[in-house]
């Protein structure tokens, strides 16, 4: 077969992943905003919900479509080093991008569960404080307080970043994320896709898992 240069739509991100991108961004905004303004009581509600997903995305990583998968996209410095010398090819996240993504998940896994050992000292503890010495909630405190600024460097950096590739470089990252569908060479086979069934059962078990533990263990 001739090979085309025209670029060709293909599956790059499965719908799970994108309805857990955009809950996030969402998620993360109000229980930032709840948190900020002292509103706990639903500041602690949004909070578990995030952690939720959060665990849903650790499922996915492992059990989701070919580019949720974080054996996929989860490079070493040199396929970095490669990709800042142009030569990398592929769909998904690219292998600087990707350390992002990481960085993300990880410290908003920090945020969610440091939340669950916090308190304000006044009013409101999270279902979890009653476990540890009142100097580890001080500490854990602390560290949500300033992990919280942390990430919204990260996720400052990750709007920056897709505002450069779309301005600078004439990428467009957004449309995928919202679509699924994204542009590639002619031959790149579409990744393969998990099943949706799949993603709402490890949807549930993480919301048990989370909703579950904090009914039974937090106060
Ligand atoms: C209007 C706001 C946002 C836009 C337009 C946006 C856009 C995007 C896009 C285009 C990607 C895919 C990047 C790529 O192609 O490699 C992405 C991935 C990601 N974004 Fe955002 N984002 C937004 C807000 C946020 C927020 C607030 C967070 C965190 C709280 C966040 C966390 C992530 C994560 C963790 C990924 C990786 C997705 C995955 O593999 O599961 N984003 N975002
Ligand atoms: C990713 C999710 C979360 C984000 C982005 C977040 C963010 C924040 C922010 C910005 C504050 C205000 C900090 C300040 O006053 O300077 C805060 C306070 C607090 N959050 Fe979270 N939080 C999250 C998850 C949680 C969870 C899951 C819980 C518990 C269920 C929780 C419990 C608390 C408590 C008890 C405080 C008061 C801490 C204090 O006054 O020192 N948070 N959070």
């Amino acid at each position: 077969m001739p090979k085309s240069s025209k670029p060709r739509l293909v599956p790059v991100w499965d719908l799970p992943t994108r309805l857990f991108h955009w809950s996030l961004a969402l998620g993360f905004a109000v229980a930032w905003v709840s948190g900020s303004m002292g509103k706990l009581d639903i500041h602690m509600r949004l909070g578990t919900a995030v952690l939720a997903l959060l665990a849903f995305r650790l499922g996915w990583g492992v059990a989701g479509s070919a580019t949720a998968r974080f054996a996929s996209f989860v490079r070493g410095p040199s396929a970095i080093l490669a990709y800042l010398r142009g030569r990398w090819t592929g769909i998904g996240h690219n292998p600087l991008g990707a350390v992002s993504v990481v960085a993300m998940l990880a410290l908003l896994l920090a945020q969610a569960a440091s939340g669950l050992f916090a308190s304000d000292d006044i009013a409101s503890d999270g279902p979890l404080a009653w476990m540890v010495s009142s100097a580890a909630t001080r500490t854990l405190s602390a560290f949500h307080r300033l992990n919280s600024w942390i990430v919204l460097g990260l996720v400052g950096l990750h709007l920056a970043a897709i505002a450069y590739y779309r301005l600078g470089k004439g990428v467009d990252l957004v449309t995928p994320m919202l679509t699924g569908r994204g542009e590639a060479d002619d031959y790149a086979p579409p990744p393969p896709q998990a099943s949706p069934a799949l993603a709402l059962a490890l949807l549930a078990v993480s919301a048990a898992l989370v909703f579950g533990g904090l009914a039974t263990w937090g106060r």
